[in-house]
């Protein structure tokens, strides 16, 4: 089996990408939680200036966070820069380079969607701008994750894996959990369709426990913390979506009523965004874990049909 090389810090680098891209959705999020997307009607300036001299400190909540956002943004384009720089030194694997070039391509293509959006005034971008974000906050965990020690030493001595064991979920989870978050992003940005968006929560919720209790039998350490991360991540967001519903919509019932722009419902709203784009990560690392321990167990037990043939006597008798 080819033994991977540890990189420290193309590891570190590609950890600083994915951490530093934290603030800048959150601040992203609140941004469209609080409906300042439109603070300014030009991109890449801001009011007509530089974006690196506009000076923003002293302004208005919704250019002050606006502004944020973008320089945030730029923070992480420099670290993406770094990071292809970093992997075309040091990285000995094709793939990997070509995952680094992808983070930087996609975040590239964010920066333009969310420009657009602008531009553009598009509530359709702003709702493509969010689920795109959390597509490449994804692939930078993917990366992150493929770069670190643990991922190289199981790549050196998998466990094993019962054959077929989770393949159809591992896909069907992620795409279930994406599908709920265009249903997230219709109710956010066009207020429509909160039932299908709520009574799909209980359709993703089941799959995961289904998933969350193959990984637990397995007794695949590797595979049973992330389904254990996946099952608390999804169990809070959905207290959290009921927090945003109650905020935003009220509960008559309960004679509680809904105030545009109260800490409350900024604070349920934002977090349920930025749980949403924890849990879509986190079902797809899982899915790429259990598809590479196959791959993993494929390979070794072709290796291990080789060596058995090669230590079959010949017509001589020769071992
Ligand atoms: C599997 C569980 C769930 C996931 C993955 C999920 C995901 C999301 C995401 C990602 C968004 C924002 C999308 C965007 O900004 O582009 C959203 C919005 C929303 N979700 Fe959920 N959700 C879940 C469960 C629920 C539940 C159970 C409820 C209500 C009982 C709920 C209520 C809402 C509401 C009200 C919004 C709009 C909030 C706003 O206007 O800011 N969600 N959801």
């Amino acid at each position: 089996m080819n033994q991977q090389q540890y990189h420290p810090w193309l590891f570190r680098l590609a950890l600083a990408t994915a951490i530093a891209t934290l603030p800048l959705m959150i601040v992203g999020g609140h941004v469209t939680t609080e409906g300042y997307g439109m603070a300014f009607p030009d991109w890449p300036t801001s009011d007509g200036q530089n974006m690196l001299t506009y000076s923003w400190f002293h302004q208005t909540a919704d250019k002050f966070y606006e502004h944020g956002h973008r320089l945030l943004g730029m923070l992480v384009g420099f670290l993406s820069i770094a990071l292809v720089i970093v992997a075309c030194k040091v990285a000995d694997r094709k793939w990997i380079r070509n995952v680094c070039i992808a983070v930087l391509a996609c975040v590239i293509i964010q920066g333009i969607i969310g420009g657009t959006r602008v531009t553009e005034n598009s509530k359709g971008l702003a709702m493509a701008h969010g689920i795109f974000g959390a597509c490449v906050f994804t692939l930078m965990s993917f990366l992150t994750m493929v770069l670190g020690k643990r991922w190289i030493a199981i790549s050196n001595d998998p466990p094993v894996l019962p054959a077929g064991y989770g393949r159809r979920l591992a896909i069907t989870v992620p795409l279930l959990v994406l599908f709920q978050y265009f249903l997230g992003g219709f109710l956010r940005h066009f207020k429509t369709g909160l039932h299908p968006h709520m009574s799909f929560a209980f359709v993703v919720l089941i799959f995961v426990i289904i998933e969350f209790r193959s990984a637990r039998k397995s007794e695949v350490k590797w595979l049973k913390r992330p389904a254990m991360g996946m099952l608390h991540i999804g169990i809070f967001q959905i207290l959290l979506g009921i927090g945003a519903w109650i905020t935003v919509f009220g509960l008559p019932a309960a004679g509680f009523v809904a105030k545009t722009g109260s800490w409350q419902q900024s604070l349920f709203r934002t977090a349920h965004l930025m749980t949403g784009i924890l849990f879509l990560m986190t079902t797809v690392l899982y899915s790429v874990r259990v598809f590479r321990l196959h791959q993993l167990n494929k390979n070794r037990s072709s290796e291990q049909s080789l060596s058995a043939t090669d230590s079959l006597p010949n017509a001589e008798g020769n071992v």
